[in-house]
């Protein structure tokens, strides 16, 4: 197992009050002695979406990069289940790297080679079109910037590699006061530990600007909604059910205001390699 450090500190979108909260968390959470079968059973919700995208994508192979893997479960089952030819698995803090992916490796009893695990953040990634898959398990909710974390997933993924994703997300009819006021709640972890949301970064995105921010990185996208996310039935859905009686294509089913979702992201680099330029220059940043 090899290491490298992207130094995340250079990262001018990282807030200091997010790595120091991961700090503490993957220090004092340990999956020592924990059979990966029961670990991987409790994240069928997120296993289970991941494997259906990735046989859309025909099986993960090549080199994958994970970003804010946590304690790298999600890598852990992939190096157990596919043939990789080179896996990077990143986080942001020191407790993670050293100690806690480290064991959950263990713990999988995989092969661990050609691992190497990263000291970095996704808005700096060193490698060029390198990548064939880039993870992103709940991780990009926590951008302080989406178009720039996905334009630097972009940049990092071959022609036509692909981003796999699983993050919560808000309806696209979410009030900016909802944002307003989520910033400004403190946050208290089981763990001992209290942050003011503004301090860190956790946006839970609306699913348009999801979509917004990968097509104008360049991406192909193909975004599922996940099963007991929260639709909440319209008139039209629920006049359409009726009528219907469950045959043909539903309506799509506009989740509740204010209230997070669970979405996958498939998103696509391109075969051509070309960024898409910008159509409106809402990226010049
Ligand atoms: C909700 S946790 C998800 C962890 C893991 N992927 C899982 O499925 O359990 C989000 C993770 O993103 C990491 N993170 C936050 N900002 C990041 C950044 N700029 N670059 C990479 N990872 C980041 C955090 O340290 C945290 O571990």
């Amino acid at each position: 197992m090899k290491k490298e450090n992207w130094n995340p500190e250079a990262d001018r979108y990282l807030k200091s009050g997010e790595r120091e909260l991961h700090q503490f968390l993957h220090s004092t959470r340990t999956n020592e002695a924990v059979d990966w079968r029961k670990l991987l059973g409790k994240k069928d919700r997120r296993w289970l979406p991941f494997q259906r995208a990735s046989e859309k994508c025909g099986g993960i192979r090549g080199r994958i990069l994970e970003v804010g893997a946590g304690d790298g479960w999600c890598s852990a089952a992939v190096l157990r289940h596919y043939e990789i030819e080179e896996s990077f698995i990143m986080e942001i803090d020191e407790a993670a790297i050293d100690s806690l992916i480290p064991e959950t490796l263990r713990n999988f009893e995989v092969d661990d080679k050609n691992v190497t695990l990263v000291l970095g953040s996704f808005n700096s990634i060193p490698y060029v079109d390198y990548f064939d898959f880039v993870i992103a398990m709940g991780s990009l909710h926590h951008s302080e910037n989406l178009f720039v974390t996905l334009r630097s997933l972009w940049s990092a993924l071959k022609p036509g590699g692909s981003l796999l994703s699983q993050e919560p997300a808000m309806a696209d009819s979410t009030s900016n006061e909802f944002y307003r006021q989520k910033s400004q709640q403190v946050k208290k972890f089981k763990e001992g530990i209290e942050f003011r949301n503004e301090e860190r970064s956790d946006h839970f995105y609306r699913k348009c600007e999801y979509y917004t921010a990968l097509h104008h990185a360049g991406f192909e996208v193909d975004l599922e909604e996940l099963a007991g996310a929260n639709p909440a039935p319209t008139k039209k859905t629920s006049i359409w059910s009726r009528l219907m009686g469950g045959v043909g294509e539903k309506p799509t089913v506009e989740s509740s205001p204010n209230t997070p979702t669970n979405i996958f992201i498939r998103a696509t680099k391109p075969l051509s390699g070309e960024a898409s330029l910008p159509i409106t220059a809402w990226e010049s940043i």
